[in-house]
């Protein structure tokens, strides 16, 4: 595996260390939440109607890449609706049972966040499927021919569901949601100001050139963002003064392999293995992962998304395709 020889710092997928990081860095109110205008309008307006009307939200579906603020979101929705949030993931409900005990406990209002519904369970999903429509729970008694099912009102909670991968989502899942955002990458002077914020928070000195350096290689991602922040400091604490300088910053990406536009090494490992191996392409998604060493899932979920924002990788129906500019920026000539 790839990964085992260095830990991926441009990585967008949430690491243990970043739990205490996104703790403090995350923003409480929706006026802090940075970018997103457009969600955050609708967001706005969705919440206002149903606070006037007495009522709880609606459900809604956050969708987008990992890093760009879906968590955020769902727990700035609970603050401005003064609300709990209770947080679960599809993976992490196992059994239907474990879904109803979540359900039964909630309070009229709340929210409940599902992180990666796409990864729920089919029969737990059903046990959704009431719970949305109807704030109703169908409990199953007996077995057999002599089987009945009791309905339990619940209380009157939203439902925030949260995906890197819409596709995954059953039509029917999907549908009851009344409220879909889509999370885009983030451009780079609102990750600059999201830089810059921490930099504040963490009382790391900053000049504005660094800040646009780190800005540059962050992947449009705001997690991405904050990781390197912090390493660019820790570099900056031990070579120089603290503060984080543009000359300094500039070795510290030096050494941590980030070129830039953010790529690291196995990003510019699977593109070299394309254009080496395979003549830049078309290959298939699977024979990446092989020649990489990885899973398909990671290399389509993780590695794959920047690389396609970036224009340097095309999918076609006959598979992956390294493009001209990606060539250039690599320093490779086209055979
Ligand atoms: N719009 C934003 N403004 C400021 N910071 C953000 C924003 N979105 C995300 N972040 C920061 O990025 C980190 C990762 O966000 P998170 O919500 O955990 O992403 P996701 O759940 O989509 O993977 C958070 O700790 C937060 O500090
Ligand atoms: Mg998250």
């Amino acid at each position: 595996m790839i990964d085992d020889k260095q830990k991926r710092i441009i990585s967008p997928e949430n690491e243990l260390e970043d739990d205490v990081l996104d703790t403090s860095l995350r923003p409480k109110k929706l006026d802090e939440y940075v970018g997103q205008e457009k969600v955050k309008e609708n967001l706005r307006i969705s919440m206002e109607a149903a606070k006037r009307r007495g009522e709880s939200l609606e459900h809604a579906l956050l969708y987008g890449a990992p890093g760009l603020g879906k968590t955020t979101l769902s727990h700035i929705i609970a603050n401005e609706m003064g609300v709990n949030i209770k947080i679960t993931s599809g993976p992490a409900i196992e059994k239907t049972g474990d879904l109803a005990a979540i359900l039964t406990n909630l309070q009229e209002g709340d929210i409940l966040f599902i992180d990666e519904i796409h990864r729920l369970n089919k029969t737990i999903e059903e046990i959704l499927y009431p719970a949305m429509e109807d704030y109703a729970l169908d409990i199953i008694i007996g077995k057999g021919p002599s089987a009945r099912t009791l309905r339990i009102d619940l209380p009157h909670i939203t439902i925030i569901g949260a995906t890197t991968r819409m596709s995954l989502l059953s039509a029917p899942l999907r549908d009851r949601f009344g409220l879909v955002y889509h999370l885009n990458f983030y451009e780079n002077n609102d990750i600059e100001t999201i830089v810059k914020r921490s930099a504040r928070i963490l009382n790391i000195g900053i000049d504005d050139l660094a800040a646009k350096k780190i800005s540059e290689r962050s992947r449009r991602t705001p997690r991405v963002a904050n990781r390197l922040l912090k390493r660019v400091r820790d570099y900056c604490e031990v070579k120089g003064d603290g503060a984080i300088a543009e000359a300094i910053c500039h070795d510290a990406f030096t050494m941590l392999e980030v070129d830039e536009l953010g790529l690291d090494w196995i990003d510019r490992k699977i593109l070299e293995i394309i254009i080496d191996k395979f003549k830049g392409g078309p290959v298939g998604l699977s024979t990446i992962a092989a020649a990489t060493g990885e899973d398909m899932s990671t290399v389509e979920e993780v590695y794959e998304p920047y690389l396609m924002q970036l224009g340097f990788l095309d999918r076609s129906s006959r598979g992956r395709i390294v493009t001209d500019i990606a060539y250039k920026h690599l320093g490779k000539k086209k055979l």
